[in-house]
């Protein structure tokens, strides 16, 4: 299939066009870069040994979007493109509605105008907010998100299923990602957040590489079995192959459908920093410091309808993901040049 990739220049979207193009499939790029550089994309090329295009569009900038519909015949759409930095989302809400909104429903009619009726949807499991029980199974509730950033992902989710219920030819997959992190084994794409990074992996990286002096674990009082916070962490990899089944899915199934995307493993801020410590062969100091605001005691997922449904699981270890995430740090300790 030809695939188009919203976002596909960054973190999620690069390595799924890896997997994509490995098993046979082409795909093309929109993305306006505002997270991403174009060197990624190259990078993409430069694995798979293809050329891919890309487009430096605003996927809301309707006149753009037909125009690569126009030029292209697309036979499903995965849409990663979206602003998903949590804390930035608290402060500019309106930039998150209007961005990851605005996206989608441009997404939406350009599709129906011209006849393409799969499409993949990148959720998040902050749709289901604290949960009542893990692992998570996808029948459980959702909505609660405790900021503008999951807020939008749960109502994409429900735009998406009114679009279906309203359209029987359409084909939709809602993927609620838990936590990707790692890296292609190449060493060639690495993950390139923006200013301090947030998010667990990303910062033990700095701190590996001696930009920060060392990590805060946010609370060790939460009812886990260390009292640190417990997530299921997924090799990005592992991830970007749960997109060809979803796509794959999609083109033999109408209607919409929802996939937990995790290994349903949980492990700990310390079991992290451990496995890190192992695969980089230094210890990583550390600091416990108060609970960071927002965050929840566990998450992780029930991998089985995944399983069942799209025929797909991740295969790799954690001991994987902290291998290739620091391999590939080493390899561009700048992250990506710019152009
Ligand atoms: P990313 O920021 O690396 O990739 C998103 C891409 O979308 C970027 O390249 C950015 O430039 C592009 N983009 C944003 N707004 C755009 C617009 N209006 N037009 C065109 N391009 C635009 O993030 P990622 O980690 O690869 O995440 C991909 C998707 O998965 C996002 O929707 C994100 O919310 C979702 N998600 C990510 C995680 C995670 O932990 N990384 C978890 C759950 C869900
Ligand atoms: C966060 C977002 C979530 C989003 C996901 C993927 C919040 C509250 N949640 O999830 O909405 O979908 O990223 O982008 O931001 N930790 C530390 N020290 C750090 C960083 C993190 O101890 O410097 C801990 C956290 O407390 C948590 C775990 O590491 O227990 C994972 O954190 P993170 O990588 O930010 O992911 P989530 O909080 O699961």
């Amino acid at each position: 299939m030809n695939v188009l990739l919203t976002g596909g220049a960054g973190f999620i979207g690069s390595h799924t066009a890896v997997e994509l193009i490995e098993k046979g499939h082409s795909v093309v790029i929109v993305d306006n870069l505002v997270n991403s550089k174009p060197e990624s994309v190259r990078r993409v090329e430069a694995i798979t040994g293809t050329k891919i295009k890309l487009y430096v569009d605003d996927v809301a900038d309707k006149a753009a979007l037909e125009k690569i519909f126009e030029e292209n015949k697309i036979d499903a759409v995965i849409h990663f493109a979206g602003l998903k930095a949590v804390g930035e989302s608290v402060k500019l809400p309106v930039l998150y509605y209007r961005n990851n909104l605005d996206t989608t429903l441009t997404l939406l009619e350009t599709m129906k105008k011209y006849g393409c009726t799969k499409l993949i949807f990148s959720s998040s499991a902050t749709v289901y907010g604290d949960p009542e029980k893990v692992p998570i199974t996808e029948d459980m509730h959702v909505g609660d998100c405790s900021n503008p950033y999951g807020k939008t992902k749960y109502m994409i989710e429900e735009i998406l299923k009114d679009t279906c219920h309203a359209d029987s030819e359409l084909s939709v997959v809602l993927l609620r990602y838990f936590n990707p992190i790692g890296a292609h084994k190449s060493g060639l794409l690495v993950e390139d957040p923006n200013g301090i990074p947030n998010n667990l992996m990303p910062y033990i990286l700095k701190v590996a590489m001696g930009k920060m002096p060392h990590l805060n674990v946010f609370g060790d009082d939460y009812p886990t079995p260390d009292g640190t916070g417990v997530r299921d962490y997924i090799h990005v990899s592992d991830l970007a192959k749960g997109h060809v089944a979803a796509i794959e899915y999609a083109d033999a199934n109408k209607g919409i459908e929802v996939f937990n995307l995790g290994t349903g493993n949980g492990y700990s801020v310390l079991d992290v920093v451990k496995a890190f410590e192992k695969a980089s062969g230094n210890p990583l100091p550390y600091k416990i410091a108060p609970r960071r605001e927002g965050d929840i005691a566990a998450c992780y997922a029930s991998p089985d309808k995944a399983y069942n449904g799209l025929k797909w699981k991740a295969e790799l270890t954690i001991d994987d993901m902290c291998r290739d995430a620091w391999e590939a740090v080493k390899k561009n300790p700048e992250g990506y040049p710019n152009d």
